[in-house]
């Protein structure tokens, strides 16, 4: 078997590589004082061989993996501070069998795109348990760029990685595994970054029959009079195609018309295989003025909006769609 090494410390190029210094860890990459012959190819160090090697035990393997419980359908927009925008996700067999202890010998692989059709990945992001106490979070991480390179390669405290997957403290730096009440609060956080930057919401369509800034909406609570309704690209102005998985419907809503502050900034956002028993909706109510989180998830804090919108059950629990 011949694999071949392009060596791509790639710094920052999608911020997901190593932003600290590409290739690091207690390895070292034989670095400064020394001193390679001029033609000398670049020798991997000892932690991106293991890195390597990880790769060349799942890389044939990871598709029959099982998913983690919080990404078991396809594709996800990336949630929390992830920099990596479309990613899948598959823990081996000793990893799913043992959600809570994460034993030696757990591997969770994420496979990032570009974009969330994309077909070919941008990235392969990689954790694997090793020895207990070898290192404070006993997890080696790297990434390996498509054609098989070692693109970052980590085995110790405190790296690039696992300075953000310390967050994950309730799935011991493991995002996939914290509680999901964490991840629908990451969720929900990053929506509202997304959506927001640049006002990015603002250049969609309205759906048919709700153009308008102010349209007068159904009256009283929960929400307020004037509706201002629009859909995200995946979703044709006319409805026609339902709701695609990863579209979004944001309602800004406003007491009076003309009224230049929302009071209301709500959004139902489809994701693959979230809550199967109603539609897989991903509700959330932000506070319009500063994206403060008021509500957000599928649990109990927003059953209101679930038993609500189910009554359009002919709409796909959307009252714009309901005939
Ligand atoms: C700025 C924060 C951040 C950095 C830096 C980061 N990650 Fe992540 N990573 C995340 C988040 C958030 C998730 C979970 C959801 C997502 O993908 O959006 C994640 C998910 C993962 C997963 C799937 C398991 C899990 O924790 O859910 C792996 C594997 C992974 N990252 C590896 C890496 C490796 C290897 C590096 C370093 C090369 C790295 N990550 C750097 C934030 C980060
Ligand atoms: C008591 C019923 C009720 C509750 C509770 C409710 N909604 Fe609605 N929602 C409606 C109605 C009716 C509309 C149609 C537009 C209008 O008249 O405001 C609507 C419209 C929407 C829309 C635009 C898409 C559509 O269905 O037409 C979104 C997004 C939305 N609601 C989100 C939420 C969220 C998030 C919650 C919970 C925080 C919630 N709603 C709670 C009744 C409700």
């Amino acid at each position: 078997m011949t694999t071949l090494l392009v060596f791509s410390f790639a710094c920052g190029d999608d911020g997901g590589s190593g932003g600290s210094g590409g290739s690091g860890g207690s390895g070292g990459t034989g670095g400064a004082d020394a001193a390679p012959a001029a033609d000398a190819p670049p020798t991997l160090s000892e932690v991106e061989n293991q890195v390597l090697d990880l790769w060349e035990s799942v890389r044939d393997e990871y598709e029959g993996y099982d998913k983690p419980p919080y990404f078991s359908g396809d594709r996800y927009a990336a949630i929390g501070t992830s920099p990596h925008p479309f990613s899948s996700y598959f823990i081996n067999s000793t990893f799913s069998g043992d959600l809570a202890n994460a034993p030696v010998g757990s591997v969770v692989v994420k496979v990032t795109y570009g974009a969330f059709d994309a077909a070919d990945p941008v990235g392969y992001f990689l954790m694997k348990r090793v020895a207990a106490d070898s290192i404070p979070s006993d997890w080696l991480y790297g990434r390996v760029n498509p054609g098989d390179a070692v693109a970052a390669a980590f085995l110790d405290d405190g790296n690039f990685c696992s300075d953000c997957h310390a967050a994950a403290a309730g799935g011991d730096f493991v995002f996939a595994n914290d509680s999901v009440a964490e991840l629908d609060a990451l969720r929900a956080t990053r929506i509202w970054q997304d959506l927001t930057t640049d006002d990015a919401f603002a250049a969609w369509e309205q759906p048919v029959g709700w153009e308008g800034d102010y349209v007068a909406g159904e009256p009283g609570p929960p929400h307020s009079d004037y509706v201002r309704v629009r859909v995200s690209p995946e979703i044709s102005a006319d409805l026609s195609n339902g709701y695609p998985t990863n579209s979004f419907i944001v309602k800004q809503a406003y007491a009076n018309d003309g009224d230049a502050d929302a009071v209301e900034f709500v959004v139902m956002h489809k994701v693959d295989s979230y809550d199967p028993d109603n539609q897989d909706w991903f509700w959330a109510n932000f506070n319009p003025a500063d994206g403060t989180v008021n509500a957000a998830g599928k649990g109990a804090e927003v059953q209101a909006c679930i038993d609500c919108h189910a009554t359009a059950a002919d709409g796909d629990y959307t009252f714009i769609n309901d005939p």
